[in-house]
């Protein structure tokens, strides 16, 4: 379906124009953005019947005239809001989305916060394959994985809310999936805050779980997990995946990663599902949770995982990004794994790879 998109379908006109546009992508971001936070696209929504003046917004708000109406004007071309008399504003169905649509939200959030000025190295980032626009965000070091807990606000907010964002809408139907097998112990690796765990915890009475990841990330973990009085039942194990010799819990039937391949280059992948497989025994089944471009039901879909790769390209490590299914696919049977099955939009976006060791 998403290959229809994927031509060079555009007549000469549509082409000039659309990439005369590209040009302006950043600005236009900003403007869009300034307008949500200052609340003017929120007054041309409140008064969206009758259109609002410039000039009325100006005293509402108490901003300049000036920025007002250039706001306002570059909203026209953006999309966001249209002329319903003369120089009267009203908001269009886009600047709705702006207003409303949370997954806007976060992903603005999440691109002015974390991406914006680190984007500003991608070409080094791209050259070297390395974070090179991780310091933007205050981080002197190759990845941004051992930092997440502390990282300084809005980073923070904003890394977390978007992480969460879609991890946490796949995670009921998740829950169904994964359960259908009754596991009893599960590796929740790269279990982040807990929330995976938790939700298992509190769907079957039974599972006990280990979340596998790094140091500091576990310790913000067992604070929730200790709040919520499930420490006898939700374990930790501290360890870096790339390293060669991290141990495996041996009696695990489930392994669940969510969100969490992506973090790596296909190297990298290469050596943590060979490990896993190494370590597992032979009937254990492996859920690999994630996000896969090509797997997207719509355009936009696609188009933000792409964005997203480039936040792993310049933040994140400089190596991994949001996959195409084919090369994760790849990797898993060249290790001596097998798809078993292959279930498309958990929650809207997640793709579930059930795994086994090849007989
Ligand atoms: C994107 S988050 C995954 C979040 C969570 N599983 C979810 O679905 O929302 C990636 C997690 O992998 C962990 N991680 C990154 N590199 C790691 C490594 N080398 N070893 C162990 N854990 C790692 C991070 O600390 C983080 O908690």
């Amino acid at each position: 379906m998403l290959k229809e998109y994927y031509k060079d379908n555009l007549d000469a006109y549509e082409a000039k124009s659309e990439i005369q546009k590209l040009s302006f992508y950043p600005m236009m971001f900003q403007s869009a953005r300034v307008m949500f936070t200052t609340g003017i696209l929120n007054e041309v929504y409140k008064k969206r019947r009758k259109g609002i003046s410039p000039k009325e917004i100006v005293e509402i708000l108490d901003l300049p005239y000036y920025g007002v109406n250039t706001l306002l004007e570059t909203g026209l071309t953006i999309g966001l809001v249209y002329l319903k008399g003369e120089n009267l504003y009203s908001i269009t169905k886009m600047g709705f989305h702006l207003l409303f649509d949370e997954a806007t939200r976060v992903n603005m959030n999440f691109t002015h916060d974390v991406c914006y000025k680190a984007l500003f190295h991608l070409e080094e980032s791209i050259r070297t394959e390395s974070a090179a626009g991780l310091k933007e965000i205050g981080i002197n070091d190759k990845t941004i994985y051992p930092h997440l807990s502390e990282l300084e606000e809005p980073y923070k907010k904003s890394w977390f809310d978007f992480d969460h964002y879609y991890s946490d809408r796949a995670f009921p139907e998740a829950l169904k999936i994964v359960f259908k097998d009754k596991p009893k112990h599960m590796l929740d690796i790269g279990g982040n805050t807990g929330k995976w765990s938790i939700a298992c915890c509190n769907h079957d009475a039974d599972v006990k779980m280990t979340i596998v990841d790094l140091g500091a990330q576990w310790n913000a973990a067992q604070e929730n997990i200790k709040n919520l009085g499930l420490e006898n039942r939700i374990f930790g194990k501290v360890g870096d995946v790339l390293s060669h010799d991290l141990e495996l819990p041996q009696d695990a039937d489930a392994i669940w990663m969510s969100q969490f391949l992506d973090c790596f280059s296909e190297p990298q992948i290469e050596h943590i599902l060979t490990n896993i497989n190494n370590k597992m025994h032979k009937d254990t089944t492996i859920y690999i949770q994630d996000l896969f471009w090509d797997r997207q039901k719509d355009f936009a879909a696609a188009y933000s995982l792409h964005g997203t790769s480039l936040y792993f390209t310049t933040v994140a490590n400089g190596n991994s990004k949001m996959y195409h299914s084919r090369d994760m696919i790849k990797i898993i049977n060249k290790v001596g794994l097998e798809v078993v099955e292959d279930i498309d939009e958990v929650g809207e976006f997640h793709t579930i790879l059930k795994c086994r060791r090849k007989k």
